[in-house]
């Protein structure tokens, strides 16, 4: 087949939300109920290529050399839907993308996924996007993607507002934070796809958890002084707090009806091992997503240590260390 010349490749890293995002207000335009904000992370990029091909052809979607297909499919190709009708184009497209991260294992694929489709599509497509614009697009594909076009830490606004209103007023924006450069210590005790999406187990926890509203109203003041511990490069106070809003997040959905459980033995046990890292005298810290994976937050010169604890906490969990990474950028095509 005839391939047309116009393509372009992106790449963009996972972030890990020290502030949690969860539940949306509209599912359509995807805008949360929270601000949530994120450390984007050095490690696991994903790296999509979007080439348009000639009037006729069907999209096409790679995964990882794969086909995808389904519900996967059918999100990338509601993504690019979007593209084009935001380029007045109709040209269907080739997307090719690479995950250096187990998909949905709670391990942010989607965040760094969403962030390379809309920096890689918005260029295939000929959209000159600001980084505010290519936010509020990547977050069409998944509110946690709006937060990897930056780098470092990066707040996500839920906005204000509905439809249109709401549309423009949430997308993220970086917290410049100076001297503040955390490991975080990855621990895969799972790295299976999720038993529950995070897009079902939100509707779930906002429709039928008692605990969701007060868990968003202590969201608020635990990102103020999330910021506040940010600046100060406070790593005992980040820590705590970010572990506090994860585990009150988990709550709600162990609230829910029926309950959404994606805490496993496994990160039970690892967590436990974080509480006596601490007793021991170490600043760590845990943090968790839709998945059973857990991730530490200490000090770099701690990193090694607090690795060969949790690794011997749950058996067969492989490990990875992490800090702060660079946000989504251009590697191959048009502006
Ligand atoms: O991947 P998403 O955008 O469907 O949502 C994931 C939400 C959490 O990872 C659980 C929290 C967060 O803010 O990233």
């Amino acid at each position: 087949e005839k391939v047309l010349d116009r393509g372009a490749t992106a790449v963009a890293h996972p972030n890990i939300a020290l502030i949690k995002y969860w539940g949306k207000r509209d599912e359509r335009l995807v805008i949360p109920y929270v601000d949530s904000l994120s450390m984007t992370l050095n490690i696991f990029p994903t790296v999509t290529t979007v080439r348009l091909v000639p009037e006729g052809q069907a999209d096409t979607v790679m995964l990882d050399g794969t086909s995808a297909s389904g519900e996967q499919r059918q999100r990338v190709i509601a993504f690019l839907d979007l593209v084009r009708e935001m380029a007045g184009r109709t040209e269907p497209a080739a997307v090719d993308t690479r995950n250096s991260v187990p998909t949905a294992a709670g391990l942010a694929s989607s965040a760094s996924g969403f962030a390379a489709l809309a920096v890689a599509g918005a260029a295939a497509y000929g959209l000159a996007l600001d980084p505010t614009a290519l936010s509020r697009l990547a977050r069409r594909g998944s509110a946690s993607a709006a937060r990897s076009i930056f780098g470092a830490f990066a707040i996500c606004y839920a906005g204000r507002g509905v439809g249109a209103a709401a549309d423009l007023s949430s997308y993220a924006e970086p917290v410049p934070v100076a001297k503040f450069d955390p490991a975080l210590v990855i621990a895969m005790v799972n790295a299976g796809p999720k038993p529950v999406s995070s897009r079902a187990a939100m509707r779930r926890t906002v429709g039928t958890s008692p605990l969701y509203r007060s868990w968003a109203l202590s969201s608020k003041a635990d990102l103020s002084d999330m910021q506040a511990a940010l600046q100060r490069g406070d790593l005992e106070a980040v820590g705590e707090i970010a572990e506090r809003n994860a585990l009150g997040m988990h709550a709600t959905m162990l609230a829910a009806r029926p309950a959404v459980r994606y805490l496993s033995p496994a990160t039970v046990a690892v967590l436990d091992s974080v509480l006596q890292l601490r007793r021991d005298g170490f600043a760590a810290y845990a943090t968790m997503d839709a998945g059973p994976n857990v991730k530490v937050l200490c000090h770099q010169a701690d990193a090694a240590r607090v690795a060969d604890t949790v690794h011997g906490a749950a058996a067969g969990c492989s490990v990875v260390t992490a800090r702060r990474g660079p946000g989504a950028r251009l590697l191959i095509g048009a502006e």
